[in-house]
């Protein structure tokens, strides 16, 4: 048998230890494993190669993926995906391991439907996949964006400043609400969920009135742009406001223990998937088992954020 494994969009944390299980439990079956570089972009192109133990070797602790990464658009046109097709048998490969976020899953979903075994494994820092409770490098992203609070925390007692931190998360606020409760923000805006300026602001110099030196901001790309805000929060308050924008430092970096062992057990999930007959599949964790759920019912989901985690998240701020 011969498979194959690639990353596609943005990189996560724990990438590296997912190919390596897929790879390690494909050689441990005998199966032939083939790494495609660069994404669906690579697999148009056919920049694919035989992957042994050795190309596995001394990753697990890396962040980023040996694999690269790519955008594919011309993989989401029919003409794209009939190269990609085209390119797997010219290798003989029968099935196909996708590692990645949303867009890999619906990458996934296309080549499923034109027949070809395929098993997702959902890797993204923005933590919005539905049928898992987690994805790879959310908990590695996660405690990135806690250490720059606990810093930035810091400067701002010493200068009794406010600081507003602009997490990545176009669609969705976990990161955010989960750095925030564990950083101890004063004030977390996620996409999901509405919020006021004049409202934000009259909390802010209420904190102040009862003798609160800063205030921690954490807010989601996706539910607005940094800059804005501190802009706005200083002009209404006129307190010394300053931003911190995280950008990608948020999707570097070696993967936390849990991330490695997220990447391992789902990687080496999604190799057995495709020992079963028509897998068509995305890996995942649910209440701590391993699980496999079928393309076409997570596509198009959206995993909702614990609003509890919000609320507490508020009451925790008072
Ligand atoms: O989807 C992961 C993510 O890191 C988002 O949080 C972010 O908005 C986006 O990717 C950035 O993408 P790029 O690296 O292509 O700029």
């Amino acid at each position: 048998m011969k498979l194959a494994v690639l990353t596609s969009g943005g990189d996560a944390p724990g990438m590296n230890a997912a190919i390596r299980a897929v790879v390690r439990r494909s050689i441990f079956d005998g199966i032939d494993i083939f790494g495609v570089s660069h994404g669906f972009h690579g697999l148009i192109e056919g920049s694919i190669e035989r992957m042994g133990l050795s190309s596995v070797a001394d990753i697990i602790h890396r962040g980023g993926t040996i694999l690269r990464s790519a955008r594919s658009p011309e993989f989401f046109t029919s003409h794209g995906r009939e190269r990609a097709i085209a390119q797997l048998r010219r290798y003989r490969i029968e099935g196909l391991v996708v590692i990645g976020g949303d867009g890999s899953l619906r990458g996934g979903l296309a080549l499923a439907r034109l027949g070809l075994p395929v098993a997702v494994v959902p890797a993204t820092i923005d933590n919005d996949m539905f049928g898992t409770d987690i994805c790879i490098g959310f908990d590695t992203a996660t405690n990135t964006v806690i250490q720059a609070i606990d810093r930035l925390r810091d400067t701002a007692t010493s200068h009794e400043r406010i600081f507003v931190v602009e997490t990545m998360g176009r669609h969705a606020g976990f990161l955010a609400l989960t750095a925030g409760l564990a950083g101890g923000a004063e004030t977390i805006l996620v996409p999901e969920v509405a919020w006021d300026m004049a409202a934000l602001c009259q909390r802010l110099l209420r904190g102040l009135e009862r003798g609160k030196a800063h205030s921690i901001i954490i807010v989601a790309e996706g539910a607005a742009s940094g800059a804005d805000i501190a802009r706005r929060v200083g002009d209404v308050t006129g307190l010394d406001t300053r931003l911190t924008v995280l950008g990608h430092i948020q999707r570097g970096g070696s993967p936390t223990a849990q991330d490695r062992v997220l990447g391992s057990r789902l990687g080496h999930r999604a190799v057995e998937l495709l020992l079963l007959p028509d897998a068509a599949h995305m890996v995942g964790l649910q209440a701590g088992f391993d699980v496999s759920v079928r393309l076409h019912e997570v596509m198009d989901q959206r995993p909702c954020l614990d609003q509890r985690l919000y609320d507490l998240a508020q009451v925790l701020a008072i």
